[in-house]
C-alpha cells in the first residue's frame, strides 16, 4: 500500500439526504491504489449508503466521486457500463441467485459484459473458483453450499472481470471465526497477489484489524477519524474506543431517531 501513491478514488464532500434526513453529510476521502480500506460506524450511520455511492448505484444530492478519470456521481449510463466492468462487488448476502449453479452464477458477469467463448468462460470460472478453494463445486446449487461457502461463490463472481477494485459489504457477517479468518486471509490474498484495492465494509473488530491498511470510521454521516491500525486502536476518540471495546453505554446509542419520545408518543401518527 502506498498512500503517497495514486488515488483511485476521489469523494469529494458526499452528501445524501433520505426524506430530509442527512445520511452522508459532507464526506471526502481518497483511497490508494493497492490498499485495503475499511469503513466502519455504527449500525445505520450510512456504511452501505456511502459504498453505494462508490459503485454509483446510488447518486448524491451533492458531492463528487472520482473513479478512473470519471465522476461517477453524475456519469452517464453508458460511462457506467465501461466503469463497472473495471469493479467487482460483494454484496452483504452473497447475493447468488438461487436458480444457477455456482459455476453460471461466477460466469454471469462475463457472459454479460465480455464476448468470450463459452470454452474461455469455462476456465476462467474454474481458475476463480480456485482462488476461493471451491475448485470442482461448479455444478452445485447455492441450496447445497454453507453461508462461508456461499460467501466465497459470492467473491469468485467479484473478482471474475479481473477488477482492479473490489467493494466488500460486510464480508464476514454471520460467518464462525474460523470462517471469519478464511475469508479474511482471502480478501489479504487478493489484494496482495492480483494488486486490487479493497473497500471492506464490517463492523467485525478482529477482522478489521486483520485486514485493514487503513481504517475510516464513520458517525452519522461523517468521518470521525481515518488513520492506520495503530492510530485507530490508540485513539482517544471515545466514539471509537466504545466502537473497538463494544461498550453499550457511550457516544454510540443504538437509537436511531432524533424525535423526541413523549412527542411521538402523544403524536396520532406513527
Ligand atoms: N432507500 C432508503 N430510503 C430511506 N432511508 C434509507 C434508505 N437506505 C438507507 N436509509 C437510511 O439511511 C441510514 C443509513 O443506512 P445504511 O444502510 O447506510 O446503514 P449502515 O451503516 O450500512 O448500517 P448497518 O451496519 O446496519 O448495515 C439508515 O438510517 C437507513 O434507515
Ligand atoms: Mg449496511
Amino acid at each position: 500500500m502506498n498512500t503517497a501513491g495514486e488515488a483511485v478514488i476521489r469523494v469529494k464532500d458526499l452528501v445524501k439526504n433520505y426524506g430530509g434526513r442527512r445520511i452522508l453529510d459532507g464526506i471526502s476521502l481518497d483511497i490508494y491504489e493497492g490498499e485495503t480500506l475499511v469503513v466502519m460506524g455504527g449500525s445505520g450511520c450510512g456504511k452501505s449508503t456511502f459504498l453505494r455511492h462508490l459503485i454509483g448505484s446510488l447518486r448524491p444530492d451533492s458531492g463528487e466521486v472520482w473513479m478512473f478519470g470519471k465522476n461517477i456521481a453524475e456519469a452517464s449510463e453508458e460511462a457506467m457500463e465501461g466503469i463497472r466492468k473495471k469493479f467487482g462487488m460483494l454484496f452483504q448476502s452473497g447475493a447468488l441467485f438461487d436458480s444457477m449453479t455456482v459455476g453460471e452464477n461466477v460466469a454471469l458477469p462475463l457472459r454479460e459484459h465480455a464476448k468470450l467463448d463459452e470454452s474461455i468462460v469455462r476456465i476462467i470460472v474454474k481458475m476463480k473458483l480456485e482462488l476461493v478453494g471451491l475448485r470442482g463445486f461448479e455444478n452445485l446449487m447455492p441450496s447445497q453450499l454453507s453461508g462461508g461457502m456461499k460467501k466465497r461463490v459470492g467473491l469468485a463472481r467479484a473478482i471474475v472481470m479481473d477488477p482492479k477494485i473490489v467493494f466488500y459489504d460486510e464480508p464476514t457477517a454471520g460467518l464462525d471465526p474460523v470462517m471469519t479468518g478464511v475469508v479474511d486471509k482471502l480478501t489479504m490474498d487478493l489484494t496482495k497477489k492480483l494488486q486490487i484495492t479493497s473497500v471492506v465494509v464490517t463492523h467485525d473488530m478482529n477482522s478489521v484489524f486483520r485486514i485493514a491498511d487503513r481504517i475510516v470510521m464513520l458517525h452519522q454521516g461523517r468521518i470521525v477519524e481515518i488513520g492506520t491500525p495503530a492510530q485507530i486502536r490508540n485513539s482517544k476518540n471515545p466514539l471509537i474506543q466504545q466502537f473497538i471495546t463494544g461498550e453499550a453505554e457511550g457516544p454510540i446509542s443504538f437509537v436511531q431517531t432524533s424525535d423526541n419520545y413523549l412527542d411521538h408518543l402523544t403524536t396520532e401518527t406513527a
